[in-house]
């Protein structure tokens, strides 16, 4: 039995399945959602649900919060009915959330004024990773936290990397979305050119993996692809989130990414034609249709 009292926010694909994890590893567990429907499997199995997120706080010594974006992490921390006001020594939040670096920041401020504080763990492995309790987990804050922590972030990771300040995990995260996005484009580019050629998607497929381009990735959304499976992984509006703060970033920094700024029309097209919130595979759809079908 463990003894720290963990609070969960956030019951989507990546959360309801983080969640879970405290349970079946002995936590006591409190959970909110802002859809408390979606809090039932978890209480079913013997979570709390909490009314708000400051009652979630109220009842726990770390809250772990997954949920869409900077809106939603607003809400949770600073609403007069957030984790703000419950907030006091000893107090940790560990926001896994991929949201902007300056909130990250601002979030950490408010919480250590009130002598908590927090940890900035963005996490990468989708939703696979979270079912199995095996992501990546990218940590911004102070070490010590990080190293006080590590019970509770190896509930639903495999591997916590320490990135350094709060805000530079963040950093990463977007990083890594930004490499994600050119790989996609590029691998769907590729076969709509390669498919009008008259060349499989499996032959194409089977060079890529055996040769030097080979990455995991491309198995994952090119089965997909070839499988026309758009049942969502990570959507594709969460992708233009994180292009969106990655070119937000960008700009406080004086860093031109004409790259990224093209690719994210590309997937701002999918979301026009209502294909949102479908697999960030489904992007290939938008570039079939701009070169007239298959
Ligand atoms: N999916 C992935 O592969 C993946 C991988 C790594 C990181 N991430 C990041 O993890 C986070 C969650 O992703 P997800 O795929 O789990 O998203 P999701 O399935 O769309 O779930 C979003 C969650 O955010 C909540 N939410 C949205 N707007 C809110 C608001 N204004 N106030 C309070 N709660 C709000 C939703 O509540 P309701 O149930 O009420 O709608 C839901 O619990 C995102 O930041 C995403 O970028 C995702």
């Amino acid at each position: 039995m463990q003894t720290t009292r963990v609070g969960f926010a956030g019951m989507g694909l990546m959360g309801s399945r983080m969640a879970r994890h405290f349970l079946t590893k002995g936590f006591p567990l409190s959970v909110w959602n802002r859809t408390p429907e979606r809090c039932q499997p978890l209480v079913a199995n013997g979570a709390r649900p909490a009314r708000t997120p400051r009652e979630l706080a109220e009842l726990s010594d770390v809250v772990v919060t997954c949920v869409a974006d900077p809106n939603a992490v607003g809400r949770i921390v600073f609403a007069d009915d957030g984790i703000r006001p419950a907030a006091r020594p000893g107090f940790r939040y560990v926001e896994t959330s991929t949201i902007s670096p300056g909130l990250a920041r601002r979030t950490a401020e408010v919480l250590r004024a009130q002598g908590a504080d927090m940890l900035e763990a963005p996490v990468t492995g989708s939703k696979m990773g979270a079912e199995k309790g095996t992501l990546l987990i990218m940590t911004g804050g102070s070490k010590e936290v990080h190293d006080e922590l590590m019970p509770v972030l190896m509930a639903f990771g495999a591997k916590a990397i320490h990135c350094g300040d709060i805000g530079q995990a963040s950093v990463v995260k977007l990083v890594g979305n930004t490499i994600i996005s050119f790989m996609l484009e590029g691998l769907c580019e590729g076969l709509v050119v390669g498919r009008k050629a008259g060349v499989s998607l499996e032959t194409i497929l089977e060079v890529v993996m055996a040769s030097g381009f080979a990455s995991p990735y491309f198995t994952f959304k090119g089965a997909a692809i070839g499988r026309r499976d758009w049942d969502t992984h990570f959507s594709i509006d969460l992708l233009v989130k994180d292009q969106g703060l990655m070119l937000e970033e960008a700009g406080t920094r004086r860093v031109p990414m004409p790259g990224l700024a093209a690719i994210r029309e590309v997937f701002q097209a999918a979301r026009g034609q209502g294909w949102g919130e479908e697999d960030i595979a489904a992007v290939v759809k938008v570039l079939e249709k701009s070169a007239g079908g298959t």
